[in-house]
């Protein structure tokens, strides 16, 4: 792979490229290029914090992959990934593309709220020729009825069927303030029976207190980026979940969500990083 900075894209109208940003940092983990040298500096520094992030990214970012291909074998349609970023590779539509026959359909959109996210999604969905079935709706996440209503979002998707709803690694960046039970069910409300909430989260829920302590550092330090970040249990995926309910194999470590094989060493390493859980709403 070689090194971003040789292939770093000119910045977009309205990046900020003074300050990191949760996207492009999460990128350079991905081993991506879109990312500016203030985004690199900073993952530098959050390395040294955290060692073990970079392949806990890789490791949720394939198990968002599985969950997207168990929801196209459930049956499942219709995808709205919020906060799905800029990485390179492993996008949603590209899962979906790869996994469905060619005369299957199904629809995805992206919620984006950075510009850099916007632009990389544009690139992306132009260069897949894939915008009659795939496209992005550029909002906040903690704004539901924007995201809902969003031109977008109501060309590709029909509320009266199922979708899968991915808020993965994006709830870390929602504080308590912002009142993540109420977003989490109003998006639960507006979905029709057989849907499915894949939600992903950071944590130090069992992870011994040495490492917990790395992992809070690096949490402290995301406070200089525009998306400071936050720490939970799985005990907010229980509650996420509503009355819905939650799929084999239960609220698990990213690794242990229908694994395609037995983990490997690094995949144990840094499975305590991170809990990820599937529910469904019943009919
Ligand atoms: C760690 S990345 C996860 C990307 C993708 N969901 C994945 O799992 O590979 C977090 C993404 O959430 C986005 N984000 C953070 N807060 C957001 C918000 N309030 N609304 C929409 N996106 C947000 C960031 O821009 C970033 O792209």
């Amino acid at each position: 792979m070689p090194e971003s900075q040789d292939l770093a894209p000119p910045a977009p109208a309205g990046v900020d490229t003074e300050k990191p940003s949760a996207a492009r940092v999460y990128d350079w983990y991905l081993g991506g290029t879109q990312n500016w040298a203030v985004d690199r500096e900073f993952g530098r520094k959050a390395v040294a914090l955290f060692p073990h992030i970079r392949p806990l990214c890789r490791q949720s970012r394939t198990m968002m992959n599985r969950i997207v291909r168990a929801a196209l074998d459930a049956g499942c349609r219709q995808f709205l990934d919020l906060g799905s970023g800029v990485p390179t590779v492993g996008n949603v539509h590209e899962v979906v593309r790869d996994h469905l026959p060619e005369q299957e359909r199904a629809t995805v959109v992206y919620v984006v709220y950075e510009p850099v996210a916007a632009a990389h999604a544009t690139v992306l969905l132009e260069r897949d020729q894939a915008g009659e079935w795939a496209g992005f709706a550029r909002a906040d996440l903690r704004d539901v009825h924007t995201v809902l209503e969003h031109p977008t979002t109501l060309r590709l998707i029909d509320f009266t069927e199922p979708v899968c709803l991915l808020m993965i690694a994006i709830m870390h960046f929602i504080g308590n303030d912002d009142r993540p039970d109420e977003i989490v069910r109003k998006y639960r409300e507006e979905l029709a029976p057989g849907s499915w909430l894949a939600i992903s989260h950071l944590t130090t829920e069992n992870v011994p207190e040495a490492r917990a302590e790395q992992v809070r550092r690096f949490v402290d330090s995301y406070r200089e980026t525009s998306n400071p970040l936050w720490l939970r249990d799985s005990a907010a995926m229980r509650s996420w979940s509503g009355d819905w309910r939650v799929v084999e194999p239960g609220i698990v470590r990213c690794c242990d969500w229908r694994p395609d094989g037995p983990p490997e060493p690094l995949d144990e390493l840094v499975a305590p990083f991170g809990w990820v859980g599937v529910a469904e709403k019943g009919h």
